[in-house]
């Protein structure tokens, strides 16, 4: 095929423009303490292997163009050869120390994507998720700039007062167990982090939040799967159905 000057010059300008590249943030720097058990969570092995590897892998089946880990300095090395090398996982570009808070970790991450142009951010203990979840997702950020999982509450929810008497009952209609991914145009999300770490805010739990309280952007929400668990506490795995607690 024969391109002219001025159609080459036009796609070196629209890789300067990220070209409408997607990239993942899988974080797994977390210490899992309601876990309570000797690895972080992310690492336990579940039919033979590790947690995180069933993550990895919807993301690496996904559309997504690279996937970047978050872990902590003493499983840097593990991740790299255990599960990266040991699975081959041709989309991982890195694997970077995360920070002691979550929203800390994933600033780390944003800060070596800066040449992306879509971003989502995946809690590496959700390893349910699947592929055309994520697919569906980053079709949703291409139009919204902002978009992210939940699946309807199905049970009541209460206000409930410090002294342990009901203040409210919320209208169930209009609540929704939120979860990751969460996608983002990577300027706004950045730009939103950068606001945040500056004021120093605190109470953060998800990346939606960080968008909010930065900016007034709409955020829309993408029913998403009951499978898509985040593994907390120990009920959340079944006894028969791992190893190497
Ligand atoms: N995470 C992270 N860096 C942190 C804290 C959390 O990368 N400093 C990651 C966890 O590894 C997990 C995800 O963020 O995949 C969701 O966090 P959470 O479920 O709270 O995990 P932990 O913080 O590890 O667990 P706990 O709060 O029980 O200590
Ligand atoms: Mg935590």
């Amino acid at each position: 095929m024969v391109i002219t000057f001025f159609e080459w010059l036009r796609s070196q300008e629209s890789i300067m423009n990220k070209n409408g590249r997607v990239s993942a943030i899988i974080l797994a720097a977390g210490k899992g303490t309601r876990m309570n058990t000797n690895c972080p969570k992310q690492f336990i092995v579940m039919d033979e292997r590790p947690i995180l590897y069933y993550t990895i892998k919807s993301f690496e089946e996904s559309s997504v163009d690279e996937i970047l880990i978050v872990t902590s300095q003493a499983y840097i090395e593990y991740v790299q050869k255990e599960i990266i090398e040991q699975y081959g996982f041709g989309k991982v570009t890195g694997v970077v120390c995360g920070g002691n808070e979550r929203y800390q970790s994933v600033y780390q991450g944003l800060l070596k994507l800066e040449h992306t142009e879509y971003v989502l951010v995946h809690d590496g203990a959700r390893p349910f998720i699947q592929a055309n979840l994520i697919d569906q997702l980053i079709a949703e950020v291409k139009s919204y700039e902002a978009a992210i999982l939940g699946v309807r509450t199905k049970d009541t929810v209460k206000i409930v007062d410090e002294t342990g008497y009901v203040v409210s009952t919320p209208d169930r209609n209009l609540l929704w167990n939120i979860q990751t991914p969460q996608a983002f145009a990577y300027d706004l999300l950045k730009s939103a982090y950068d606001k945040v770490i500056e004021d120093e805010v605190i109470g953060i739990t998800d990346d939606a939040m960080v968008v909010e309280y930065a900016t007034n952007h709409p955020i829309k929400v993408l029913e998403g799967s009951y499978r898509n668990i985040k593994i907390t506490t120990i009920e959340d795995l079944k006894a028969e159905s791992f190893q190497g607690l």
